[in-house]
């Protein structure tokens, strides 16, 4: 194919994209806007507590750039005792840094079962444990119903109906799932999951791996994440915190037996082919869990949880309107569990959360291939720098936005649909 031909390919799957109203780009949020939006629940990216232990480990001497792959000359005792410590404050056995949330779950799925295993996720699961379930040997990969454990159930009970050598304990079974999920804010029923899977895999080869991407530094005492705050630690298999959420960094951290980093080390691709994180890096991740693990982070969470109470009561007394056709202008689906993040779904994603960007508050439409065809959604995400206010506004602001659509009887996308 020629370059001429491939930009045209290129040009036109875009084009179809952007017909599906589905095409990706890439923004900046507006100086002024307030953020409602980033993955910064403790607020800590601006952190000036966060920045002043940062820069004063900058100082003195460093090289600057890690030199390699970790297996050749990126390693050092700074990274060792980091992992160490970050190993021991979440109750681990052991723990292997990586160098993003993406890296440990796609190196994990993809190495760790072996041929003849079967992978069991739900279906929120993030792209980076799909990523690694394509790589896998794994022979089954199925979903279950999210955060359903009767679907878990009886997607387990027919895999071993249908596969003697689960039932025998001959074929591990790995069930990946998050603690947290990025999209609808609900928590995991991870007591019940760990039950399900020890009581219907009595052979001991059930292995529940937990993402704790959004949990780590905002659920569970100073933050270690769900697994400690439920005492599951010795029930799960592997656990994933990732730093670039609440800790505002970049990195991650799979916590795991001796043996299974051993074998990570030697089989995970992305820890053994691309570089290691820098000193810089460390540093910043270092700065970051120190305030955590000295409880310096502890106002900054009880400041969230509060925030999230009062939003949780705003979002109830508002008024749902409906468009023309009758359906709802916004649904707050059910939140299992407490989380920073909220979902609003609605049938206008785009539209709402526009409105709400025009009034100045940084929230995102998020629309398929995201999230399933019917769940579109606008997502709000709040950080412990949030106040009270800022979230009165934004509830005002949604009210607005349904009177204003209930007054001109559909959206505005809506109207210029019609007069096409
Ligand atoms: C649940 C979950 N797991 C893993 C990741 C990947 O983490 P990272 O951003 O560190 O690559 C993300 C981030 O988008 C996530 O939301």
């Amino acid at each position: 194919m020629s370059e001429e031909t491939l930009t045209e390919s290129m040009r036109n799957t875009l084009e179809r994209r952007r017909q599906r109203s589905g095409l990706r780009s890439l923004t900046i949020a507006g100086d002024n806007s307030t953020d409602f939006s980033s993955n910064d629940f403790l607020s800590l990216r601006s952190s000036s507590l966060l920045r002043a232990a940062y820069m004063e480990r900058l100082r003195g001497d460093f090289d600057l750039g890690s030199g390699g792959s970790r297996l050749l000359d990126g390693n050092s005792k700074f990274a060792e005792q980091l992992e160490t410590d970050i190993t021991a404050f979440h109750r681990a056995p052991a723990g292997l840094l990586f160098n993003s949330g993406f890296d440990a779950n796609s190196g994990l799925y993809a190495s760790v079962p072996q041929s003849g295993d079967i992978v069991i996720y739900d279906e929120y699961i993030h792209a980076s444990v799909h990523e690694g379930m394509r790589l896998s040997r794994a022979a089954t990969r199925v979903s279950f119903s999210h955060n359903s454990v009767a679907s878990l159930r009886s997607t387990l009970e027919s895999m071993k109906r249908g596969n003697s050598s689960i039932a025998s304990g001959k074929s591990n079974v790995f069930v990946g799932l998050e603690s947290v999920y990025s999209m609808d804010g609900d928590v995991a029923p991870l007591v019940d999951i760990v039950r399900c899977v020890d009581e219907l895999l009595p052979n001991k080869n059930g292995y529940v791996i937990v993402d704790e991407a959004h949990a780590t530094g905002v659920i569970g005492a100073r933050g270690a994440g769900l697994v400690c705050e439920l005492g599951l630690e010795n029930r799960v298999f592997a656990r994933v915190h990732t730093f670039g959420k609440a800790l505002s960094c970049n990195g991650a951290i799979v916590l795991c037996s001796e043996i299974t980093k051993q074998y990570l080390i030697n089989y995970a691709r992305p820890l053994i082919y691309s570089t290691f994180m820098s000193y810089p890096a460390l540093a910043a991740i270092r700065s970051s869990y120190e305030l955590l693990w000295t409880g310096l982070a502890e106002n900054r969470r009880s400041r969230l949880w509060k925030l999230v109470q009062h939003f949780d009561s705003r979002l109830e007394q508002l008024d749902v309107l409906t468009d023309v056709h009758g359906a709802a202008l916004l649904q707050m689906p059910p939140r299992p569990g407490k989380s920073s993040i909220f979902s609003l779904l609605t049938p206008y994603p785009r539209e709402l959360a526009r409105y709400c960007q025009d009034a100045g508050f940084v929230v995102r439409a998020i629309v398929p291939p995201t999230v399933p065809k019917g769940a579109e959604r606008v997502r709000v995400c709040l950080h412990a720098d949030n106040s009270t206010s800022e979230i009165d506004l934004l509830v005002q602001c949604i009210g607005r936005w349904m009177d204003d659509v209930k007054a001109g009887g559909k959206t505005p996308a809506a109207r210029k649909q019609s007069r096409l």
